[in-house]
């Protein structure tokens, strides 16, 4: 297995400077930066074996075909679906929550059915189910979360009832780092018979997912936060839950027959599959998973949980600073604020530092709300950042507070 010490040497771009300054890069729960290998993967496939998917009789296609659905395989395993064809390849987690909101929602969906979403989701999350809201008159219902940014349970547990019809809630919060409890909240759910839908956009890097544990109905993220390309992403779907589902976007590869008088739909997973895929983000999304399996689950979490104690530790000390997201279980994100200094020039004056962080309400603004604040600075860890990165981050800040007196 490969040594997450030196795991910032297979990453190209943490090697330029920014502002002359080497670049410090703690945005990672906005993009990942990529491994030379998923590099390496993208230039193969358009030097050695470009070619559309599933349709041609010659040889380039077969390649990238066979590679297309590799990578389909890859991530069957990756989070341990029990087929293949729960994997449907989609432009990111945005997109794949849109597929269920106008598939299921479509579907299964009417006047007065309520739908559990929580405080703390990205506006991914929430406004899919607003439009619903709009289309078909449903009931959107909320569930707090507390001063630490944990969700209270108790009160989504009150929620339940004979009118809900699907629970959404992320896995983790990309603007607090909250781990949420997805076993109790899909149990819960179960009891009820009610379907869940998990955003794992910020969760599947970080620790290993297991959807059949997990026992979710339907599982969302992206390539791109998974040292992956933009552009790909991945719905796990329960297969019992795709089949009912009507398809989506129409065109070709989702379809068995097409006539004027009608048309018959593929099997899964191409029956949510219309058009040309991006299959080249997909197999580069292999070779990402491919990387990241190459180090052992148990070190990744380790390595993680180190850096985000030590961040936490060091910026806990700075006179001023204010975090937001103290949850007990918290994955590598840290949201602060210091003294009134506005995020946005604290963001900015890092930049000049070489120090990339993200300011603002991160997609989230029902969380800024919650905390009455116009948003944070977000630091964000991958397994390439050090401790060294962390001094550089609060010496910086310890420099821009003092500035601002
Ligand atoms: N959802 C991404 C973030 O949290 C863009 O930054």
């Amino acid at each position: 297995m490969k040594d997450i010490n030196i795991a910032i040497e297979d990453f190209p771009i943490l090697k330029r400077d920014v502002n002359g300054k080497p670049l410090v890069y703690l945005d990672n729960a906005a993009t990942m930066q990529k491994p030379q290998q998923v590099i390496d993967a993208i230039v193969d496939v358009y030097t050695n074996y470009n070619s559309n998917i599933h349709r041609g009789t010659h040889h380039l296609s077969n390649v990238c075909t066979i590679a297309f659905e590799d990578t389909r395989v890859k991530i069957q395993n990756f989070i341990n679906a029990s087929h293949s064809h729960e994997i449907i390849f989609t432009r990111g987690t945005t997109e794949s929550i849109n597929l269920v909101a106008n598939t299921f929602g479509d579907a299964f969906l009417s006047k007065g059915d309520e739908v559990i979403i929580s405080e703390m989701e990205h506006h991914s999350n929430i406004v899919p189910w607003q439009l619903l809201q709009e289309r078909k008159g449903i009931i959107l219902r909320v569930i707090p979360f507390d001063v630490n940014g944990e969700l209270i349970l108790d009160e989504y547990y009150s929620m339940l009832n004979k009118r809900t019809k699907l629970v959404a809630v992320t896995h983790v919060s990309n603007a607090l780092g909250t781990i949420n409890p997805i076993k109790e909240i899909v149990s819960a759910a179960h009891i009820e018979g009610v379907p869940v839908l998990i955003d794992g956009a910020q969760a599947v890097h970080h620790f290993p997912v297991d959807v059949v544990d997990l026992d979710c109905d339907f599982y969302a993220f992206s390539g791109h936060k998974l040292y992956g390309p933009t552009g790909v992403g991945v719905l796990y779907g329960k297969e019992e839950w795709l089949n009912k589902m009507p398809p989506w976007q129409g065109g070709g590869e989702m379809i068995k027959s097409v006539s004027f008088e009608k048309t018959t739909f593929n099997e899964l997973p191409f029956k949510f599959e219309a058009g040309t895929p991006n299959f080249t983000g997909t197999i580069g999304l292999g070779a990402a998973i491919d990387y990241l399996t190459g180090y052992e689950w148990d070190k990744i979490m380790t390595y993680e949980e180190d850096l985000l104690s030590y961040a936490t530790q060091k910026l806990s000390e700075i006179d001023g600073l204010r975090m937001y997201g103290t949850a007990k279980n918290r994955s590598s994100v840290i949201s602060f604020l210091v003294n009134d200094i506005h995020p946005y020039d604290m963001g900015l004056m890092l930049d000049k530092i070489g120090v990339a962080v993200r300011t603002g309400h991160h997609c989230a603004q029902p969380v800024m709300t919650r905390f009455d604040i116009p948003g944070t600075v977000r630091v964000s860890f991958a397994i390439y950042n050090t401790k060294e990165d962390v001094d550089k981050l609060v010496e910086g800040v310890l420099k821009i507070r003092n500035i601002f007196g």
